[in-house]
């Protein structure tokens, strides 16, 4: 087999593990919960759990606040597939463990793919704890997980991201937000490749393109999610000020430390918008 009928394969074994998994449960909604947002795992009524070890192609994680497994179940009375860890640009140039989980939701019947992330501020009303759901994004990893050779049984060659972000999720995101008096600004997320944090002059270029909030994660995922005709939505947790733009220290430790500040509007919020996507 070559390495497009190995990942083909690895997709189908890992999405027919999980339709078992889910015992006639029919899920719409995937959810990838980005760092120091593994809590809201806990909140999933009845968990059937599988170990990305258990999955053909799932990534090996390495990174803390990562654990590395499905979560099946309900959320708030709703059938969800929960992804808990992923592997990031930083880590590997290999998009394969991604497109597998993704491409394996999907062909387990996930129609939405509902993702999340710790980024840093580029706008001083966006605070950091609050919220920001993700309008659009710029590609600036240096890297599109679709490069390679294409497999049409998953997606078109060339794929159009006018409407990357759905607008129609991000309308019923907004209603969940007001209904229970949740911050939730809005605003377009810049993903650098990392794994070292930005430069006070990187984040000035990145205020001046437009940015509102930067991270290491989330785009691939949704070029991967819309090329396989997954409809997306996002949001940002923000953990820190860009670099430069406060006294305040970046670290992953501290990224981890007030993602668990923003954790609950998180979950709050998540759970509130599923029974309206
Ligand atoms: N930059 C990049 N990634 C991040 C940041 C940041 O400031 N905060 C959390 N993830």
């Amino acid at each position: 087999m070559n390495e497009v009928q190995l990942h083909a394969e690895n997709v189908r074994q890992s999405a027919a593990k999980i339709t078992a998994a889910l015992g006639g449960l029919k899920p719409k909604i995937a959810i990838i919960l980005g760092s120091g947002l593994g809590g809201l795992a806990a909140k999933i009524e009845n968990p059937v759990t599988l170990a990305y070890g258990e999955l053909p192609g799932f990534p090996v994680l390495t990174v803390a606040g990562h654990a590395g497994q499905v979560i099946l179940g309900r959320l708030n009375g709703v059938p969800v597939i929960v992804l808990n860890g992923r592997k990031h640009f930083y880590e590997t140039s290999d998009a394969y463990p991604l497109k597998t989980m993704i491409r394996a939701v999907q062909a387990a019947g996930a129609e939405v793919l509902f993702l999340s992330n710790a980024a840093g501020s580029l706008r001083a009303p966006i605070k950091v704890s609050e919220l920001m759901l993700i309008t659009d994004h710029i590609n600036f990893l240096g890297l599109n997980p679709l490069v390679g050779p294409n497999d049409e049984a998953f997606g078109p060659r060339f794929v159009p991201v006018t409407d990357a972000w759905d607008a129609d999720l991000r309308a019923k995101i907004k209603a969940a937000a007001k209904q229970h008096n949740i911050i939730l600004h809005e605003g377009v997320y810049m993903a650098f490749r990392g794994p070292s944090f930005e430069t006070p002059a990187e984040i000035r270029m990145a205020q001046l393109w437009g940015a509102d909030a930067v991270g290491m994660s989330s785009v691939p995922d949704c070029l991967i999610a819309r090329h396989c005709g997954l409809r997306v939505a996002g949001v940002s947790c923000i953990t820190n000020m860009g670099a430069g733009l406060s006294d305040e220290k970046i670290s992953h430790a501290h990224t981890l430390e007030n993602a668990a500040r923003g954790a609950g509007a998180f979950e709050r919020l998540v759970a509130t918008a599923v029974p309206l996507l």
